[in-house]
């Protein structure tokens, strides 16, 4: 009774990661089958109570981990004019944290668009993404901003400092995710490529301006439907992350174990030293034996998803 309901789903870095902290462009995909689903109604009682996976109690009690969600919330409930509101929020996720997944700014989408529904209101994209970014710089510091338009935008996109476009999709894309059962640490990949540009700032640099070619060059083969020039993109992403240190001898072997079972593709995706990696597979046959030989590579779970022309 009186309850509202807002969704996010997941989103996968298909280029650009970490070159993306330096002002160069970055491509995201949204991951449609993985999402979270948020349950709002104001509060019966006297104070703001959350539901999750996390913590379960008064918002003002709630843990470290859940500052993220309660900035979120706070932002949202300003947003709709009604900042001093006691509401109820039930949030249940499929999407794994600390995979690079963005986990956190779909949880802080689905929050801001529960509340927006509880007000019978919509927020227009710019101010969800400023309630979103307000989540965000408590979950993660000084994010890109790329996680708050990826979970938010139901197409690939293609984000540069702070702007996301909206990529016009060529032929339809089908790329398993496979977890590589590590938590990603994006901070320490973050400050490791830092440490290691400041050192050697000419082969690092041009390091990273080859990432941004790359990604430009995808982006029009993503409009073009050019799937094996997209696949051998994705491969020399892949090398030249494992050569910023953010590689690991696991999303290696998942990468090979890809490439043995006929991707056009494979890289990891995110900031890495865990987390994912993400394959093109050529159609939903291959996927399914795509996911099937990543499984047997150690993946513990892997996740099939599509991107199709508007
Ligand atoms: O690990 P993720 O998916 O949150 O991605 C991090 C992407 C980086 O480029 C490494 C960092 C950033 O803030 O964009």
């Amino acid at each position: 009774q009186g309850t509202t309901q807002g969704f996010a789903h997941a989103k996968a870095i298909l280029f650009g990661e970490h070159a993306v902290v330096y002002g160069s462009p970055a491509v995201a995909v949204p991951l449609h089958g993985l999402g979270v689903q948020t349950d709002i109604r104001r509060s019966p009682h006297q104070e703001t109570r959350i539901e999750s996976q996390l913590f379960s109690g008064n918002a003002q009690t709630a843990p470290e981990p859940m500052g993220p969600v309660v900035a979120g919330l706070n932002a949202a409930l300003k947003a709709a004019g009604n900042p001093d509101a006691e509401v109820e929020l039930l949030i249940r996720s499929a999407i794994p944290h600390s995979r690079g997944l963005g986990s956190s700014a779909a949880v802080a989408t689905s929050v801001a668009r529960a509340v927006a529904n509880l007000h019978a209101t919509v927020f227009d994209e710019n101010t969800l993404h400023e309630i979103v970014q307000a989540a965000e710089t408590v979950a993660h510091g000084r994010p890109s901003g790329i996680d708050a338009w990826a979970v938010a935008k139901p197409a690939p996109i293609r984000f540069q400092t702070g702007c996301a476009q909206t990529i016009d999709v060529g032929q339809r894309l089908v790329f398993v995710l496979a977890d590589s059962g590590h938590h990603g640490s994006t901070a320490e990949a973050v400050g490791g490529v830092r440490a290691r540009r400041d050192a050697d700032p000419v082969r690092i640099g041009g390091m990273i301006d080859r990432l941004a070619e790359i990604t430009d060059s995808a982006v029009d083969n993503i409009r073009s439907g050019d799937r094996g020039a997209i696949g051998a993109l994705m491969n020399e992403a892949h090398g030249l992350l494992g050569s910023l240190g953010v590689s690991t001898p696991t999303l290696d072997s998942l990468v090979d174990a890809a490439t043995a079972a006929g991707a056009w593709g494979a890289k990891l995706t995110g900031g890495g030293l865990g987390g994912c990696v993400l394959a093109l597979a050529d159609d939903d046959d291959s996927a399914e034996e795509l996911a099937e030989a990543l499984r047997k590579a150690g993946a513990p779970r892997t996740w099939t998803t599509e991107v199709r022309p508007t």
